[in-house]
C-alpha cells in the first residue's frame, strides 16, 4: 500500500464506529495508552460528537474505507485551561512505520493553531521511544517526568510530560 492510499481527514459522525474499532485494537495492545479497551461505544460516539461540535480537534487516517489512525487536540474542559490541548493518537499495528503518524501529528498541530489552542501537551510512557521520537520531531520537549507514575501490565513505568507552544504566541 501506497501512501496516496491514505487520506488524512476531520472525524465526521459516520466515521464513530471505525475510530472505535481502532481505538480498540490499539486499546486492546495494553502497552501504549491508558486503556486496555476503548470504551463502549456510545460513550466514544459522545466523545466524537463533542469534538466535532466544538473546538476540539480530531483528525483520522483513512485508508480503503477503514479508519486506521487519529489524532486529537482536546480541551480539558477547565476555563483556567483553555489555551491548552492534550493531544493523543494511535495508528493500529498493521499500519505503522508508514508516515501515518507524521502526516496525522503534523496535521492536527496545524488545525490546533488555527482553532485557538496556544499549548499541545501530552504524556508519553518511558516504554514507547518511538512515540517520543515522533513528538521530538514535531517540535515537543521534555518538561518533566512522573516518576514510576503508570503501571503497564504489571511493570511500573515513567511518565513523560511534553509539550509545544503555538509559534509565535505572546500571552
Ligand atoms: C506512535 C505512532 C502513532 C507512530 O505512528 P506511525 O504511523 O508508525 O509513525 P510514522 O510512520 O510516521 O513514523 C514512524 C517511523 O516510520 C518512519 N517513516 C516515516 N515515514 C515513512 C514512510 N513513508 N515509509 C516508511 N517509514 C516511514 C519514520 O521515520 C519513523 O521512524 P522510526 O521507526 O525511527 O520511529 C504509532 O507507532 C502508534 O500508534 N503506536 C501505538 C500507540 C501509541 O504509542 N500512541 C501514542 C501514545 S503516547
Amino acid at each position: 500500500m501506497s501512501l496516496p492510499d491514505i487520506a488524512i481527514r476531520p472525524i465526521a459522525y459516520a466515521d464513530i464506529p471505525g475510530f472505535h474499532a481502532a481505538l480498540d485494537s490499539v486499546a486492546q495492545e495494553g502497552i501504549y495508552i491508558s486503556t486496555q479497551r476503548a470504551a463502549p461505544l456510545p460513550n466514544v460516539a459522545s466523545f466524537i460528537v463533542g469534538n466535532i461540535t466544538g473546538a476540539n480537534v480530531q483528525l483520522v487516517a483513512e485508508s480503503a474505507g477503514q479508519i486506521v489512525g487519529w489524532c486529537d487536540v482536546c480541551h480539558s474542559g477547565s476555563i483556567v485551561f483553555d489555551h491548552v490541548g492534550t493531544l493523543g493518537m494511535g495508528v493500529i499495528a498493521s499500519h505503522r512505520g508508514r508516515g501515518i503518524g507524521t502526516r496525522l501529528i503534523a496535521a492536527t498541530i496545524a488545525a490546533a493553531w488555527q482553532s485557538d489552542f496556544q499549548r499541545i501537551e501530552l504524556e508519553v510512557y518511558a516504554s514507547n521511544p518511538k512515540a517520543r521520537a515522533l513528538y521530538e520531531r514535531h517540535g515537543f520537549t521534555l518538561e518533566g517526568t512522573k516518576r514510576l507514575g503508570a503501571r503497564v501490565g504489571g511493570t511500573y513505568l515513567d511518565v513523560h510530560q511534553m509539550a509545544l507552544f503555538r509559534p509565535g504566541w505572546q500571552p
